[in-house]
């Protein structure tokens, strides 16, 4: 099968080449857009990561030039129209689970590093300045965390948590998991969790119920000093509203490895380029913000999985058998 991979980096390309047994693909670097749909003219099937467009115009555009298959090297699908997908009649294939391990086990380096000042007291040193002052931290141990999503990777957190590091831990999820809650694992309504907890971590996903799930209102219910971790989807969090709560102290600290607009931004080196995003620019200047560029999937341990499970999609339908149920993204999620 000819596969037009977009959004490629050279990472992409060793971890496809690795397991790609015969299939004919073509790496792109350009990211898919309706300008660059065009490049996948006569590919059978598009292979597609996280900021990709994958819009009806684009769909479209794709559809009209052979492709039958969009193959997402990701979990998440909130960039993807799928009723037009469906209706132009494009498969659609995803990698629900390819390491809920690497984005848990990354999630809690977050926290703690931001909890402790570990991203300062590493600049710090290597200037000479040993002094502690102004990195004062906390214990996680008896403190309230919320998990907002408790799937395969806010399972994993909640358990960190909950039985690691000995936090009261809330949550709340449209399919409360039945084994957190013999954990301890208290499930109650988001308010009660904006309210009660000393840290909040995200990890649902994006749709239009959990747009802004964390915004204005959310935040005026926190407890001063709230720390917010979010590894899931940048469009969970009003960045503007995070930036008021960061300048009146409601919010003491925030890690992102998602934003709302890292599109334009992320996975790229940017360092010679003046920034014009106003709002990532405002929340760098914060000393309690840490901010990745959505890295937390990037361990070789998923990398192997998701190359291996995007192109066994492609193998599967190109032979006309069935996908695995979580490997096709239903509208409103597993
Ligand atoms: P999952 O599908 O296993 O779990 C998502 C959970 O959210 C499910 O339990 C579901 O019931 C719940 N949920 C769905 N709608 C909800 C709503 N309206 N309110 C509350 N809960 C809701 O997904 P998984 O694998 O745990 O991934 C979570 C998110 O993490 C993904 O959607 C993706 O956006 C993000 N992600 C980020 C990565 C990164 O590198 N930063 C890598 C992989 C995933």
């Amino acid at each position: 099968m000819r596969i037009a991979m977009f959004s490629t980096k050279p990472y992409d390309r060793r971890s496809f080449e690795a397991v790609n047994a015969g299939h004919d693909i073509l790496y792109l670097e350009p990211r898919l857009a309706p300008e660059t749909a065009p490049l996948a003219a006569g590919a059978e099937a598009v292979c597609v990561f996280v900021n990709d467009d994958v819009s009806a115009r684009v769909l479209q555009v794709l559809h009209a030039g052979g492709t039958r298959l969009v193959l997402l090297r990701c979990a998440g699908f909130n960039n993807v129209d799928l009723k037009e997908a469906e209706r132009l009649g494009l498969r659609v294939a995803r990698v629900p689970a390819y390491s809920p391990h690497a984005v848990a086990e990354f999630t809690i380096g977050l926290l703690l590093s931001l909890v402790r000042g570990i991203h300062r007291a590493y600049q710090r040193t290597r200037d000479g300045n040993f002094a502690l002052e102004g990195l004062l931290g906390f214990d996680l141990h008896g403190r309230t965390a919320g998990v907002i999503g408790t799937g395969r990777i806010g399972v994993l957190v909640a358990r960190a948590l909950a039985a690691g590091f000995g936090c009261r831990v809330l949550a709340y999820d449209i399919h409360p998991d039945p084994e957190l809650q013999a954990l301890g694992v208290i499930y109650t309504d988001p308010r009660s969790i904006a309210a009660e907890s000393d840290i909040i971590t995200l990890h649902c996903p994006l749709t239009p119920e959990t747009h802004h799930i964390i915004r204005a209102e959310t935040l005026a219910l926190a407890k001063p000093g709230l720390v917010l971790v979010n590894t899931s989807r940048g469009g969970l969090i009003d960045a503007e509203a995070a930036i008021e709560a960061l300048k009146t102290g409601r919010l003491g600290g925030l890690a992102i490895d998602v934003y709302e607009q890292e599109a334009d931004v992320f996975f790229e080196d940017l360092s010679n380029e003046i920034l014009t995003d106003d709002l990532l620019a405002r929340l760098l200047t914060f000393p309690n913000v840490l901010v990745t560029g959505h890295q937390a999937f990037f361990t070789r341990d998923a990398l192997g999985a998701i190359a291996t499970t995007t192109l066994n999609n492609a193998i599967l339908i190109e032979s006309g058998r069935p996908l695995g149920a979580s490997d096709v993204p239903a509208p409103r999620g597993p």
